[in-house]
């Protein structure tokens, strides 16, 4: 008897293997890092939002190993660029290693430290985007959102993932502060006058919003 499909493992088997993305899950794996990439069909969804939307300046906030920044990467037109905020100098040293691999290398730029204070350093040098994948500590997406609409182009592009942090954010005997943050994160991408969104509930759930313009 043939076993059934999730929706998520039919959607995936319609798409053949990302030998780049695989080669980025295996090196990961490989370097004994955390397999929490994200889900393969939100990274099409990435590539896809930064090609439509025409992003110029995408900042990701959270690289691990690369495979998110690859994604977005390969939605850029020939002047666009990245800038990665990553904690761990090892964990951006692996992304780099894989971006490079990839053939992105020059469209990636990787910044280590607590995101808060690249944002920070962003924020001095006058830095505005286009397009964010907050993707980090979930304890702080709230202060990420808030960065991200400071230092937003009009009509630039929110995406959070990790909305339902595996059915914990709907489970209401779950009272851990980065819960609490993510339903609040999602509240205001969902109310926020500032925004317009959605939030997808498959894989762990993404949330895209779009900064209104004035
Ligand atoms: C879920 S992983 C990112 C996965 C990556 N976006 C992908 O899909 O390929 C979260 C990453 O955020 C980084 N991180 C955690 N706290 C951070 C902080 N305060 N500032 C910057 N990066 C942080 C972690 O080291 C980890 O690499």
């Amino acid at each position: 008897m043939t076993e059934q499909l999730t929706a998520e493992q039919y959607a995936e088997s319609l798409y053949a293997e990302d030998p780049i993305l695989r080669m980025v899950t295996e090196g990961i794996r490989a370097a004994d890092m955390p397999e929490i990439s994200i889900a393969p069909g939100y990274g099409r969804l990435l590539t896809l939002l930064v090609r439509m939307s025409g992003a110029k300046r995408v900042l990701e906030i959270g690289a691990l190993g690369g495979y998110s920044g690859i994604c977005l990467a390969r939605g850029l037109g020939e002047t666009g660029r990245v800038v990665s905020l990553e904690l761990k100098p090892d964990f951006a040293e692996v992304a780099k290693r894989h971006v490079t691999a990839a053939g992105l290398g020059d469209k990636v730029e990787y910044r280590i430290g607590e995101a808060l204070d690249s944002l920070d350093a962003l924020e001095r040098e006058g830095a505005r985007f286009d397009l964010y994948f907050i993707d980090a500590d979930k304890g702080n997406y709230l202060n990420y959102l808030e960065r991200a609409i400071r230092l937003a182009n009009p009509g630039a592009i929110i995406v959070g993932d990790n909305a339902l942090m595996r059915g914990r954010v709907v489970d209401p005997s779950v009272t851990s502060n980065s819960v609490q943050v993510m339903r609040r994160f999602n509240e205001t991408i969902a109310t926020d006058p500032r925004l317009e969104s959605t939030l997808l509930p498959a894989y762990d759930g993404l949330c895209i919003a779009r900064v209104r313009t004035p």
